[in-house]
């Protein structure tokens, strides 16, 4: 049995609390950031463009419109040379998006450059069902992708429409045919799922998860439905008001259904094999995100680029990365990141949290771990904390809980980018998304 909602309630509270400086920004000069002293560092490209904008979305993402792509994947791989000749060294690469596939030239291009600069071997793509076809696939494989990421969200062709979706994307037969034929091509396929929609109901659910394991896909990310002050109207008409009390009964669900035949890689991700990880966050202890609205953190300070995409450009071309915001988090707030992000990936080794923070971490943590402890969220093992599976329900709480104070902090980015664009006498919003429009030509 899983604890009562008043904990879920209070254990939220506190988390908002004792995070709520992690998003205090504040301006920087856009020079590239110092390499990290400590630990492994991933590569995040972000690339904006989608053919629809879904109605639930939060992510930054704008209207496709070719010309400016060009010009921006331009932009993108000038930035990638900067941190090369800074010396950075990157484990691995994450494209996300938008759609990252939306320009396949020019998107195998950007792969090929981040493999030869810095001789990466994992690189990870997002993509949407639609993509899923040769000739692009066998030119994916071709390029080096390791782990394909297809955003599916659901099989079910009514919850389908409502996120306005099934014209452009398919419905969930043509998406299971084109995930089942792709199976196999690539080291892990990746299958994004988005549970607690208004109108899913846990039957449904439970059938996109059987769908799911017929396919012979070996990795699923179960997102819970998060949201951001400017997609919430526009996302609940769409789709209905969802109620967060049912988190805990659709997630034990997810965990009956998976967790017999695969591992959970992160409090969100199961693998069949039990090995790759969904978050480029888990994946390493530093990344730097490059394009426009990407986020950095290194040795403790977070970064953000420019979520203006002509402004984004204009940097790159005087020499600067798109960086225009940074916080250099406390200690005690580096020290939370940690246990966050160590946590969500399922475990905090007790060596790895000394060398990295010193023997204080125990002490100024201990009651953040000792709550852990006391709640069977977490067992303590020779090597330091263990997720368990009950825990792993209030870390997916917790993270969906850190990633919507992203969301409010991108909603305050593209408000002041909606607010440049008109001082500047240009038409910035499309009235439906109040998404930053590209200016196209
Ligand atoms: C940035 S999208 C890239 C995938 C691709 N653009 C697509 O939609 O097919 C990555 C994933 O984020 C998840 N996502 C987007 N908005 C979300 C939301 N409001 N709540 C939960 N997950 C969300 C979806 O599962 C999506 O597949
Ligand atoms: S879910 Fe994917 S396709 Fe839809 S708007 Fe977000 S990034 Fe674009």
């Amino acid at each position: 049995m899983f604890a009562t909602p008043l904990i879920d309630s209070a254990l939220i509270k506190l988390f908002r609390f004792r995070t709520r400086k992690f998003m205090h920004m504040e301006e920087a000069d856009g020079q590239v950031p110092p390499a990290p002293k400590e630990g492994g560092c991933y590569l995040y490209v972000h690339i904006p463009f989608c053919e629809v904008l879904c109605p639930f979305c939060s992510f930054h993402r704008v209207q496709h419109c070719h010309e400016q792509a060009t010009r921006y994947f331009t932009a993108l791989r000038a930035e990638i040379w900067q941190y090369h000749l800074a010396g950075f060294k990157f484990e691995g690469v994450y494209f996300g998006g938008g759609t990252p596939t939306i320009e396949p030239d020019e998107l195998i291009e950007t792969i090929g450059l981040v493999r030869r600069l810095f001789g990466v071997k994992e690189v990870s793509v997002e993509t949407n069902p639609k993509d899923l076809e040769q000739p692009l696939l066998g030119r994916l494989q071709a390029a080096g992708v390791t782990r394909l990421s297809v955003g599916v969200q659901s099989f079910d062709n009514d919850l389908l429409h409502e996120m306005e979706r099934y014209d452009k994307y398919g419905s969930g037969e043509e998406t299971a045919a084109r995930i089942k034929a792709a199976a196999g091509m690539f080291p892990t396929l990746n299958v994004d799922l988005i549970f607690n929609q208004a109108h899913q109901t846990r039957a449904s659910l439970e059938r996109d998860l059987d769908i799911f394991l017929s396919l012979g896909a070996n990795q699923v990310s179960c997102y819970p439905l998060m949201t951001a002050p400017t997609v919430k109207r526009r996302m609940e008409t769409a789709m209905g008001v969802p109620d967060r009390r049912r988190l805990r009964l659709l997630f034990g669900a997810i965990q009956r259904k998976l967790l017999p035949e695969f591992t959970a890689s992160s409090a969100w991700c199961f693998t069949r094999h039990g090995h790759g990880t969904d978050e480029y966050i888990v994946a390493s202890e530093n990344y730097v995100g490059v394009g426009s609205g990407a986020f950095s953190y290194l040795d403790g300070t977070l970064y953000s680029t420019s979520f203006s995409l002509v402004a984004y450009e204009k940097r790159i071309k005087e020499g600067l990365t798109g960086i225009v915001t940074r916080h250099q988090l406390s200690e005690g707030d580096t020290m939370r990141y940690s246990l966050l992000t160590r946590m969500f990936g399922l475990g905090l080794d007790r060596e790895w949290a000394r060398r990295r923070h010193g023997r204080k971490f125990f002490w100024v943590l201990w009651g953040e771990l000792r709550t852990l402890e006391l709640l069977r969220a977490a067992t303590r093992t020779k090597r330091g904390w263990q997720l368990t599976p009950r825990g792993m329900y209030w870390l997916m709480l917790m993270m969906s809980e850190f990633f919507e104070s992203v969301n409010t902090y991108r909603d305050a980015m593209r408000a002041h980018v909606q607010a440049e664009l008109e001082a500047a006498g240009k038409k910035a919003l499309r009235p439906a998304t109040t998404q930053p429009v590209p200016v196209c030509g």
